[in-house]
């Protein structure tokens, strides 16, 4: 299958990632967790995503499915559904870098009747040196916008 063209720019994303994270977030106890993220190309200008988390232990924690859209080369939007009651549509300016990307996304988010709310969420993705580098901030529970996760992973196939 060709590649879009206008995937170029994440094209070092294509495959499996895995590798560990720290969550904490004031209203809860921190936790550290195992991640695995695919992404993959259905020869089309975006590429599918799954992520799945484990603790430790191997106990399953949060999982979520989207799709990753480049627009222009420039801007990404990040389109995600969570288990947990809520969608979030993530945007932001893509920057290349010469062995990977950077880039920080600002979200919309829509909670289902029973969800927990989530006001706004903030995702930073970074690709650099064979490391996909992830943190993530909410502003939730009442808590204005504070960090929640950070994660390394590294390629697995
Ligand atoms: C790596 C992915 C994630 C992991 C491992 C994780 C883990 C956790 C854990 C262990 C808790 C505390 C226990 C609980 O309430 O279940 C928690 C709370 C929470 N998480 Fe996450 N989470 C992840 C991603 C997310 C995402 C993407 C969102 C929002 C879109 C989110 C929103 C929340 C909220 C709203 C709470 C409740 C805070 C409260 O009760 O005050 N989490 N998370």
């Amino acid at each position: 299958m060709t590649l879009h063209p206008g995937l170029e720019v994440v094209s070092g994303l294509i495959g499996t990632w895995r590798g560990d994270g720290h969550g904490e977030y004031p209203t809860i106890e921190s936790f550290d967790y195992v991640e695995e993220v695919t992404f993959t190309d259905v020869g089309k200008p975006f590429l599918h995503y799954a992520q799945m988390t484990w603790s430790p232990s191997g106990a399953p924690m949060h999982t979520e499915t989207g799709y990753l859209r480049i627009i222009n080369g420039t801007g990404v939007e990040f389109v995600l559904a969570q288990p947990t009651g809520q969608t979030e549509l993530s945007e932001g300016p893509l920057e290349s870098k010469t062995d990977g990307f950077t880039c920080e996304l600002r979200s919309q988010v829509h909670n289902s009747g029973s969800a927990k709310h989530v006001e706004a969420t903030l995702r930073h993705i970074e690709l650099a040196g064979g490391v996909l580098t992830t943190s993530f901030a909410m502003a939730a529970a009442g808590v204005p916008m504070t960090h929640h996760l950070a994660s390394q992973m590294h390629s697995i196939s």
